[in-house]
């Protein structure tokens, strides 16, 4: 295959256009502010923005519920600072990914406003309705605790509206095919503008049949199709990324037998079991969710994360892992959420320890998938818990110690910027980290410019490598006659391990010599074949197998050639 699937080796950044500069000073970021910040990124070496909601909305959901989706919110700039933007972006090489929120509108959206007062309106059935309470109107909540019901009572209409998520959310009836018909209209728009595709929000519940009398939800897998079609028609490299937390054995319904549904999707299990396996130093559980993720069509792949924008969702987890999780990244119930995450940012789950972070960042750039980083994370931004849910983790970017901190020239910031105390800007910003060499934030660039050369891990194929110590994870990628190899120690103490890199044949004698790409200390392998490494507490490890002059031995086909991963 020729290499130029760009999703399958990117480096994506995802920010909120609200908390990341505020050019014109009313206290929200804006197109113009992110415009400026876009060489900051080019340095950074993303190679992909995803921006989370920007269009008009009433922000009753940080734009998850929209009233308009042909528009940009006013607070953030115009449908041409848009443009400018992605223009901008494009001359720098970084691709634009949005959020796509089309389960749901904004209870504000006029086709809601239309569907509730007048019963023969053609927006009526783009929602769900029902005459009498639905008997399941009390289950399937996705925010427990803060959301009470699935179906409300809607006096306008006089009737039942169904909403996965908040009230204010009310879902759009997806298997109309009008609703579909403007779900590919929005799809075009935004391409048109120049996106390279869509973080496709909430996927599961958009293909799920709905209604009153639906008792089980399935899921309509072929609607993806629809999706990829229009997508790659209308423009060949665009993707679609999916949230969507289902268990492995959903997965190649999702990405398709053939890959001709979703090109990426978040992989959750993976995520959950690395925050297990990190507050354990335990990685079974972890290699266990990665051959689990294993199998996918060679054109998909995964979207790893660490944090995002809302909670660490834990509820994969058995319970006694998500309480070894809480007890050691957020103790305190006012840290966790939802009867089954942790609110807060990665900085302050680590208490703030770069070795923690560099290897917590190091396992998300070298495990089997394209990396997402959150904005703020990459000079260990904190939290303000007195935020209400998920907001805590939302606060806008540091960019200096002058006042708010360079985001804004507003006394009033619209979400206050984090002060005081370890994380407050005072101490904690880009400006100070740019003139640091060993700052998190220059450990990312270089990290990234080193992952950027690594593209086995991206095209290439995954082995665990057996050591006997569940603390530390050895994985070797195959590519085109190149060997990669990663080392992580999890725990907090030291660790010697023994390995051998398992190549065999003609290649046995490359798997002796592991170049080491980060640091000076190689590892030769004894008469036994075997690697002896003590590895320091939360130490990690990145070689090249067999040396240097990999790319005069790279093959230009892959082999053997394979229809499939896994
Ligand atoms: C998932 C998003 O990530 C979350 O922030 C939002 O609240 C829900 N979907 C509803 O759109």
């Amino acid at each position: 295959m020729i290499n130029d699937l760009w999703y399958k080796n990117a480096i994506i950044y995802c920010l909120s256009v609200g908390a990341y500069m505020d050019a014109n000073g009313d206290g929200i970021g804006d197109f113009t502010g992110l415009m400026r910040r876009l060489d900051y990124l080019h340095g950074l070496g993303i190679t992909a923005v995803w921006l989370m909601p920007f269009q008009i909305s009433p922000h009753r959901d940080d734009g998850y519920d929209v009233s308009d989706y042909y528009g940009v919110d006013p607070r953030y700039g115009t449908i041409g600072d848009f443009v400018e933007f992605t223009h901008a972006a494009k001359q720098r090489g970084i691709r634009v990914l949005i959020d796509l929120v089309i389960n749901h509108t904004s209870d504000q959206h006029p086709w809601f406003k239309e569907a509730r007062h007048d019963p023969d309106s053609k927006y009526r059935d783009w929602y769900v309705w029902s005459k009498k309470k639905p008997a399941n109107a009390n289950t399937g909540m996705v925010f427990p605790g803060v959301q009470k019901s699935t179906w409300t009572y809607d006096e306008q209409a006089r009737a039942w509206y169904f909403h996965r998520f908040y009230d204010f959310q009310p879902d759009l009836n997806t298997s109309h095919p009008e609703v579909q018909a403007e779900i590919l209209k929005i799809m075009g728009f935004w391409i048109q503008l120049g996106v390279s595709g869509f973080r496709m929000d909430a996927v599961p519940f958009i293909i799920s049949t709905k209604g009153a009398d639906v008792r089980e939800p399935e899921e309509q897998y072929d609607m993806l199709r629809m999706f990829r079609e229009f997508l790659q028609w209308r423009q060949g490299d665009c993707i679609a990324l999916a949230e969507a937390n289902v268990l492995p054995e959903t997965d190649l319904e999702y990405f398709g037998d053939d890959g001709d549904r979703m090109h990426m999707m978040f992989n959750f299990q993976v995520n959950q079991n690395l925050f297990y396996a990190l507050a354990a130093a335990d990685t079974r559980p972890l290699v266990k969710a990665l051959k689990a993720t294993k199998p996918r069509p060679a054109t998909a792949q995964w979207g790893m994360f660490l944090r995002n924008h809302d909670e660490l969702d834990l509820g994969r987890l058995t319970e006694e892992q998500r309480q070894t999780v809480f007890a050691a990244f957020g103790p305190d119930p006012a840290m966790q959420l939802y009867d089954r995450g942790i609110r807060r940012r990665l900085a302050p789950m680590f208490d703030g320890d770069q070795r923690r972070l560099e290897l917590a960042y190091s396992l998300l750039f070298t495990l089997p998938a394209t990396p997402v980083i959150r904005y703020g994370d990459e000079i260990g931004m904190g939290d303000n818990l007195k935020l209400p849910e998920r907001n805590c983790a939302r606060t806008p970017m540091q960019w200096s110690n002058e006042p708010q901190g360079g985001f804004t020239k507003s006394d009033k910031p619209y979400i206050p910027v984090i002060s005081g105390g370890p994380y407050g800007y005072e101490h904690v910003n880009a400006a100070i980290q740019r003139r640091h060499p060993e700052s998190l934030l220059n450990w990312t660039e270089r990290i990234i410019r080193m992952r950027k050369e690594v593209p086995e891990i991206g095209w290439g194929d995954f082995t665990v490598i057996p050591t006997r110590d569940p603390s530390v994870l050895v994985m070797r990628y195959d590519w085109r006659n190149n060997w990669v190899l990663f080392v992580h120690n999890l725990d907090a103490k030291p660790h010697e391990v023994n390995f051998s890199v398992g190549l065999d044949g003609d290649n046995a004698e490359h798997g002796k010599l592991l170049i080491n790409l980060l640091a000076e200390d190689h590892s030769h392998a004894g008469e036994d074949g075997k690697h002896r490494l003590v590895i320091e507490a939360y130490g990690y490890r990145w070689y090249r197998v067999g040396g240097l002059d990999y790319l005069l031995r790279r093959t230009e086909v892959d082999e053997p050639l394979h229809p499939k991963m896994g």
